[in-house]
């Protein structure tokens, strides 16, 4: 008797590597984040979250820490949870946070995002934020894990078990989860906040069908992927939501790649990283979508025409229909509309479709990428 199939083939479902089934998976990832968070009303609802609702509503600052992948969807909540609910957001690495004499107290929402629950650089943090008397909030993907158990409350994301060390499903699950947490402390202040946390929360649930979108027009990204196989160094701009995820994009490529990569806030380029354009350079730009406040769009399509101007070869990430983009990009990758805030769940998903095949074209081991472990269990 022969065994003709192969395990580890069967649990990649199809796909080559653990890393491409997870990017696959998003979608799934965000709508189960969201599953049981709302009522019958459209409420949200976190029973998970052991925190009193007349402590929360006390709540006058929230310090989000993190390391890693987790730090930029922390980022991303920071953004979107100070809109929409005038709550000041801090974002600290956790490793920086628990060294730097952290000023917090109980008025003080310190939110840990770990996929893993066990990096102890995030644990430590989080043992330091109890010390000084703040309330402390779990978003993590593993159930029963350290940093969950060390925490006053807790909100799972449920993106399923993240296998590839390079993360995936499980930012873009941290980031749904993030999202959800702003919306619940947006509705608990009413108002025009719990109005305008409805009708986020109503788009968010589209989000799912969009991210598949997304995945569904890979193509383009995987042959200029394959192209840059050779590439030394990728640049990667993106202003407000879509700063983080140029961090992200250059992170994903360090990370399986190995290639220097670097992600800049679009407004910083005239203040130095400009100087780094000559010509052939790739840089990816995550552009906003054209309904973002303070004209955030015009202001890095001119970023656009100056980099291009310069030489650089621009891989532009622009919604359905922006067509201010196409005259300065030499490629135009499309992402649905959504609102502004909601954008980074659909702009992510090229650049790590684009890290992906790159590595892979350069025959790496994208799921075990070398010098990484998945969770980092020292100081
Ligand atoms: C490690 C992994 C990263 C991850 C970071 C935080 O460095 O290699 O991919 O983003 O830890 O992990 P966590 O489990 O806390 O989200």
């Amino acid at each position: 008797y022969e065994v003709t199939w192969d395990a580890a083939a069967a649990e990649k479902g199809g796909y080559e590597t653990f890393m491409e089934k997870e990017i696959h998976e998003q979608p799934h990832a965000v709508a189960d984040t969201l599953l049981g968070r709302t009522d019958d009303e459209g409420r949200l609802v976190l029973d998970e979250v052991r925190i009193s609702e007349e402590q929360l509503g006390q709540i006058d600052r929230i310090v989000v820490v993190a390391c890693g992948t987790a730090a930029y969807s922390g980022m991303v909540a920071k953004y979107a949870i100070e809109h929409w609910t005038r709550i000041p957001v801090e974002v600290s690495l956790a490793h920086e946070f628990r060294y730097s004499d952290p000023i917090a107290d109980a008025r003080t929402l310190v939110v840990s995002i770990s996929q893993s629950g066990e990096t102890m650089d995030t644990l430590m943090a989080v043992k330091h934020a109890r010390e000084l008397g703040a309330l402390t909030l779990s978003i993590c993907n593993t159930h029963g894990s350290t940093i969950p158990r060390e925490s006053d409350a807790v909100l799972y994301t449920h993106a399923g078990p993240e296998v590839a060390v390079a993360s995936t499903k499980g930012f873009s699950a941290q980031i749904t989860a993030a999202y959800v947490l702003g919306l619940y402390l947006a509705q608990m202040r009413g108002g025009e906040h719990a109005v305008n946390a409805q009708a986020v929360m109503r788009e968010l649930r589209n989000l799912p069908e969009h991210i598949q979108t997304v995945l569904d027009r890979m193509d383009r990204v995987i042959e200029i992927a394959r192209f840059m196989a050779d590439s030394r160094s990728v640049l990667f701009l993106g202003r407000n939501v879509g700063y983080p995820i140029a961090l992200e994009g250059a992170l994903k490529l360090k990370e399986i790649a190995y290639i220097h990569a670097e992600g800049f806030a679009a407004g910083e380029l005239k203040h130095g990283p400009i100087a780094l354009i000559e010509p052939g350079q790739p840089v990816f730009i995550v552009v906003p979508g054209p309904d973002t406040p303070h004209e955030l769009h015009k202001k890095v399509v001119s970023n656009i025409q100056e980099i291009r101007a310069r030489g650089a070869r621009t891989l532009v990430i622009a919604e359905d229909g922006d067509e201010d983009v196409v005259p300065f990009a030499d490629e135009v990758i499309r992402v649905p509309a959504t609102l502004p805030l909601l954008m980074p769940l659909l702009t992510i998903v090229p650049l790590q479709i684009f890290a992906l095949h790159l590595a892979t074209a350069k025959g790496l081991d994208v799921d075990q990428p070398r010098n990484l472990a998945k969770s980092v269990t020292v100081e």
